[in-house]
């Protein structure tokens, strides 16, 4: 699924279980900065008109994600703590060379945020299949839908603005790379950790 090519070691959900505000929060963060995100590619590539188009509805998307995590977390009776390090991201940050064209550049930003996606999606997908608490696992089947497009959206970008034999090599090169991380991860309360 996603191409991933290691899924999630499903003992990950027993953790999360354990956790749910833990995971709220985590994820309540993961949705605002996948608006973020898509401000900071407006913001960096606005000569991209149909990027940029994409870009100003994925914002809104992604922040009534936020606030429908946020809500959650009310209905609960918590309040949203404060973001914490990703370690998952700041790993897979490293993978993506310094420098390069501005297209290079653009390239690993997408390909950066498709793999944000897919593994998102994959995770959402465990939890709306195993949790427990079916009406946290429902709330994730509906977000798996969503954050499946968004996967699907930002490679195609970097196959549509890159030449698409070297996108697809650093795709592959990535989704391998991922998988190494991957290993030592599966271990926290977090939606990548
Ligand atoms: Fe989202
Ligand atoms: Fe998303």
């Amino acid at each position: 699924m996603l191409g991933l090519k290691l899924p999630t070691d499903p003992r990950w959900v027993n953790i999360v279980e354990k956790n749910i505000e833990d995971i709220l929060t985590d994820h309540a963060w993961c949705e605002q900065k996948a608006a973020s995100t898509a401000v900071s590619l407006i913001v960096s590539f606005p000569e991209y008109t149909d990027l940029i188009q994409e870009m100003i509805a994925l914002v809104k998307e992604e922040i009534s994600h936020f606030k429908m995590v946020h809500d959650k977390i009310l209905e609960r009776g918590w309040i949203l703590g404060r973001d914490r390090k990703d370690e998952y991201v700041a790993q897979i940050l490293s993978f993506f060379p310094k420098g390069g064209s501005r297209t290079t550049q653009l390239i690993h930003r997408l390909l950066y945020a498709a793999l944000i996606e897919a593994r998102s999606c994959e995770r959402f997908r465990l939890l709306s299949e195993q949790l427990e608490d079916r009406e946290l696992a429902e709330f994730y089947r509906k977000l798996m839908v969503s954050e499946a497009n968004h996967y699907t959206m930002f490679l195609g970008f970097a196959r549509k603005y890159g030449d698409r034999t070297e996108v697809d090599q650093k795709w592959n090169d990535l989704l391998s790379f991922e998988a190494d991380v991957m290993k030592n991860l599966s271990k926290h309360q977090s939606i990548h950790g």
